[in-house]
């Protein structure tokens, strides 16, 4: 493979995280709510185009053995990462390509989950139309694609500050001053319009803001993809129809269409289902989609199946919060986004088992062995509050005698930075759970861990938050804590999988 000369992803190297919505067990259940019948994860078949550093495979390869799993990405840095990764866990069931997704071919073979994360909107528009051939022609028959995208109307807003930030820095051909003048200009702008009024003001006030939260790399990337496209649903979709793929629903997380006004609901109930999704994105000003896809030919239900909704496991995701008032009636479950009101007692119920299980997940058919809430849990699982998967994750609520990270989590705590949670999420680590992370092998209890961590203190080689070490006071309280933490997490896992 020839990678051009002076490559924007070898240059500045993109450090992307995984996305959970792009999880193959997430991808299998939603799939599965719609008809489908995909592979198992434990035994798919998962190829990633642009798979960066391998964000998204790594977790599945380690866990999953018995799966076969490809990551293509043209960025020679990245796959060495990647590769160095897998090496180091000596994980033997990824393949880590240096290939263009141009490369692939009928070749490849045929895939149950192919995964495009953040690339559609920011290659040319030969390579999108090529993403999209290789989804139709290398997903198996039941095969689940996941193509996330930049959504208008939302990413108008956002083209402001980008094409301002584009036209200072034109002329500039270093990268780290690029990246300071384009922030120099937006932080000015900002300073202007701060005391100001008016659409533009909030504009440049907000961009500012979310511009001020992405690291240098991402500035970068963002400043120099000449191609930089979003798409209307409706013309995402027409994409689609044209490479004779069809849209099986949103991965989300994103809106309920009951937070609407009674009047927007009206207008959505009137409107075919693809329609209805372009009007949710023009109420509601979407900026982002997470498309779910799959072949033209497959026969895919209008609703989802309450049958497989009764053999989801479930859990209330980290982002969720169950405010219990008194008994099991009119509890709230609340995301970032909004919130849904569980007036049935039994839901009540439920949602405070769920709460108490954290991060576990329990059966549907358990936990509503009567009648299933079939709206509920469907508005829960598309904004976000609750997990549904078919392959539960492997996780513990408990602390066992003798804690057990999964050996990437000890891999990324080492490297700093992120880790990966059981659920795909990344998780980013405070330095005390950092040093506790890497320890968790399933070979040390609680009292050696203190040891270490008193150890490392005394030396001044962990610089612990100085509130937490004020309020706990000794190595043993701050174990508990750090452990607590990494259950919360979704980092731990039952001591005899550790093998696995
Ligand atoms: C924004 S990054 C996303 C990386 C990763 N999917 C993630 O979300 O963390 C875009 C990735 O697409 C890769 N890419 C762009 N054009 C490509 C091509 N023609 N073939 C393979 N990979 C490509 C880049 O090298 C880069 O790693």
């Amino acid at each position: 493979v020839c990678t051009p000369a002076g490559y924007a992803y070898d240059i500045v190297p993109y450090v992307g995280a995984a996305d959970p919505a792009a999880d193959i067990r997430r991808l299998e259940s939603t799939a599965s709510l719609f008809g489908m019948t995909p592979a198992p994860p434990p035994v798919a078949r998962v190829l990633e185009l642009g798979c960066g550093t391998g964000a998204n495979l790594l977790p599945l390869a380690i866990e999953y053995p018995h799966a076969l799993i490809v990551g293509c990405d043209l960025a020679r840095g990245a796959i060495a990462s990647a590769r160095a990764t897998a090496d180091a866990l000596a994980i033997g069931n990824v393949d880590f390509r240096h290939a263009s997704l141009a490369d692939v071919d009928e070749g490849w073979g045929e895939f149950d989950y192919i995964l495009c994360q953040d690339v559609f909107s920011w290659v040319a528009p030969e390579l999108r139309r090529r993403i999209l051939v290789i989804l139709s022609r290398n997903l198996a028959p039941q095969g689940v694609g996941f193509v996330s995208h930049d959504a208008l109307p939302g990413w108008h807003l956002h083209e402001v500050a980008r094409e301002m930030m584009r036209y200072h820095t034109r002329d500039l051909a270093e990268q780290q001053a690029m990246i300071d003048q384009a922030r120099a200009l937006l932080s000015l702008a900002a300073e202007i319009q701060d005391q100001r009024s008016g659409t533009y003001a909030a504009l440049i006030r907000d961009e500012y803001c979310l511009l001020s939260t992405i690291p240098d790399a991402e500035l970068y990337h963002l400043l120099t993809e000449p191609h930089h496209r979003s798409f209307y649903f409706h013309d995402f979709i027409d994409e689609l129809q044209g490479a004779t793929l069809q849209w099986i629903t949103d991965a989300g997380p994103g809106m309920c269409e009951s937070w609407l006004p009674e009047s927007a609901q009206t207008l959505l109930r009137q409107a075919p289902t693809l329609e209805r999704q372009q009007y949710v994105d023009h109420l509601a000003n979407c900026t982002f989609r997470r498309a779910l896809v799959c072949r033209g030919d497959v026969q895919l239900r209008p609703r989802a199946d309450p049958q497989v909704l009764r053999r989801l496991w479930i859990g209330l995701t980290a982002g969720a919060r169950v405010e219990r008032g008194i008994g099991c009636e009119g509890i709230r479950l609340l995301t970032d986004r909004g919130e849904l009101v569980a007036s049935d007692p039994v839901v009540g119920k439920a949602l405070c088992t769920l709460d108490d299980a954290r991060p576990e997940l329990a059966s549907c058919s358990r936990l509503f062995p009567a009648e299933l809430p079939v709206d509920f849990l469907l508005d829960a699982l598309r904004c976000g509050a609750i997990d549904g998967v078919l392959t539960p994750f492997t996780l513990t609520n408990r602390i066992d005698v003798l804690p057990t990270a999964s050996p990437l989590v000890r891999l990324q705590a080492r490297q700093g930075g992120f880790v990966t949670n059981q659920k795909s999420e990344p998780v980013r680590l405070s330095a005390l759970s950092q040093f506790v992370a890497q320890r968790l092998d399933g070979t040390r209890d609680r009292r050696e861990l203190a040891e270490e961590i008193e150890r490392v203190i005394e030396s001044g080689g962990l610089d612990v938050d100085i509130a937490l070490a004020m309020l706990t006071g000794n190595p043993g309280e701050l174990t508990d804590e750090s452990l607590r933490d990494m259950r919360d997490n979704a980092l731990l896992i039952d001591s005899n999988t550790r093998e696995a």
